[in-house]
């Protein structure tokens, strides 16, 4: 059967590919791993499992024919110029996800902005309704797709339709500002069941629901009225906390070209008795001025200095057209000149930052490489990053300094815990991180490396599958 009609019993839905197509000077097509946290997550997931993945190619224009990676079918879906700038760039990046993430810079409303994301979020589910066999099981993802579940349900009622958050879910009292919240409720509620990375993040969804929606939300299953003559939906919520594939992670920390990889990377930096590191999405979620604020006052007042105690800021491009990106970017790499113009010796820089994409291997060597992993965020859905660290320290050593405000936080307690705002508690918590007695930091480590084995990306998955399932045969059983 040609690719274009065959039909899929998994199909995916999600911003983005797992990779994105990139151009090169000489015209040169080639395909590269895409950023974030859900992709990680899923390409681990579908990496050899039949199934379809709908998604955008990360550039404007006409989108690529449909092609196959590692057993999946990759259907890309086009995104012209301007909606790149207006559901991309504008309602995904510059309304929902400063709602969704306390609203750390405000949020922009724009009319034109919200027609675009109803017309892409429909493209999307008018090639997912394609892809999908009968009874097919589709996955919708993030914060940028909140309308396709009821699109896809509209024109196929036979298939089992889930939706997973990435990123929090905001209070009800922010959820509100949205103009358009009831329409993204019931887009979201026409699916079987909806996932969240905390408890929290179901709750605040739940509230929204009821205060909001004026839908009846009875512990974890919201109601919602059928049209005339039609029964009433129910939709099932529930917090499914995503991570990473841990068992891949520690294979290849454990290879000995990684081993050499990270004293290289210490030997190039002035071989430092205490590496820091920091790894992100150059995003202002993320509290990187908040830890490099810490870092400058801790060498200020003496209480380190390189090149016993450096410092590592790996901040991947992202958003880089949007202001509150650009002028983010602006104060980190101002404070990163102004810290090493103070700090640093010829050959011993206090930070080393890096604004640049590694491939996975080049991680690996750099969370080995690292004493202490700074992972600071003001508010995070999860953080995979801190999950990585952790999975790579097999013999147990190293250091996390986690933001509470992250859902990684909730399964990693035993990390050095800090809330980013509160700059002095920060200071003292990097460095008890880096002072504290390596027994007990060892014992932190193997409770937190324990669970990130255990609880591996496809356990997240088979876990989310599940209960979609529950949710559907449910359902149908109620009629
Ligand atoms: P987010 O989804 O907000 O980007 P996460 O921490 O959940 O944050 O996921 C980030 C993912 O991107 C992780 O898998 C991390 O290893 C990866 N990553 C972050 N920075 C880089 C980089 N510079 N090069 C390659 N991968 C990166
Ligand atoms: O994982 C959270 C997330 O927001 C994804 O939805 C997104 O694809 C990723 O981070 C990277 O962001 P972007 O797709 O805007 O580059």
């Amino acid at each position: 059967m040609p690719p274009h009609q065959r039909t899929f019993d998994l199909v995916i839905a999600a911003n983005r590919l797992p990779v994105d197509r990139v151009v090169d000077a000489d015209g040169e097509v080639s395909w590269r791993r895409s950023p974030g946290g859900l992709v990680t997550a899923m390409h681990a997931v579908m990496s050899g499992r039949p199934g379809a993945w709908v998604g955008w190619s990360g550039d404007a224009g006409a989108a690529p024919e449909p092609f196959e990676i590692e057993g999946m079918l990759l259907h890309p879906v086009e995104l012209s110029e301007e909606e790149v700038e207006s559901f991309y760039e504008g309602f995904s990046n510059d309304t929902l996800w400063p709602i969704y993430h306390d609203v750390i810079v405000p949020a922009t409303f724009h009319r034109l902005w919200w027609n675009a994301y109803i017309a892409v979020n429909e493209r999307f589910a008018e090639a997912v309704c394609r892809l999908a066999a009968r009874g097919a099981t589709v996955w919708v993802h993030d914060y940028q797709l909140q309308l396709v579940p009821a699109m896809v349900r509209r024109r196929r009622p036979d298939v089992r339709i889930g939706w997973f958050d990435h990123i929090p879910f905001p209070p009800v009292e922010l959820f509100a500002q949205l103009p358009w919240r009831r329409e993204i409720l019931v887009g979201m509620l026409a699916a079987d069941f909806l996932g969240f990375q905390r408890t929290a993040d179901a709750r605040n969804f739940l509230q929204a629901c009821r205060r909001l929606g004026g839908f009846q939300a009875r512990g974890d299953i919201v109601t919602v009225p059928g049209g005339p003559g039609e029964p009433a939906w129910h939709a099932q919520v529930g917090a499914v906390p995503i991570s990473v594939d841990s068992h891949r992670l520690a294979e290849l920390a454990g290879r000995p070209e990684s081993v050499a990889r990270a004293a290289e990377i210490r030997e190039s930096i002035g071989n430092p008795r205490v590496m820091l590191l920091g790894v992100d999405r150059l995003d202002y979620t993320k509290g990187i001025r908040h830890r490099l604020k810490a870092y400058e006052e801790l060498l200020a007042e003496g209480r380190i200095e390189p090149p016993d105690v450096t410092f590592v800021q790996v901040a991947t491009p992202s958003r880089e057209r949007l202001e509150a990106y650009r002028s983010l970017r602006d104060v980190i790499e101002m404070t990163v000149g102004r810290i090493n113009g103070e700090y640093s010796s010829l050959g011993a820089p206090a930070v080393n930052y890096l604004h640049h994409a590694y491939d996975r291997d080049e991680m690996t060597g750099l969370f080995l490489a690292a004493d202490v992993m700074v992972v600071t965020p003001l508010r995070d859905g999860m953080n995979l990053v801190a999950k990585e660290y952790v999975a790579s320290r097999t013999d147990l050593s190293g250091a996390l300094v986690l933001s509470e405000f992250t859902g990684a936080y909730h399964e990693l307690r035993r990390a050095f815990v800090t809330n980013p705002h509160d700059i002095e508690g920060l200071k003292d918590t990097m460095m008890r991180a880096i002072e504290t007695a390596p027994s007990a930091k060892r014992r932190a480590m193997r409770a937190m490396h324990r669970q990130v084995m255990a609880s591996d990306v496809q356990r997240w998955a088979n876990r989310f599958l599940t209960a979609l399932d529950a949710a559907a045969n449910a359902r149908r059983e109620a009629g």
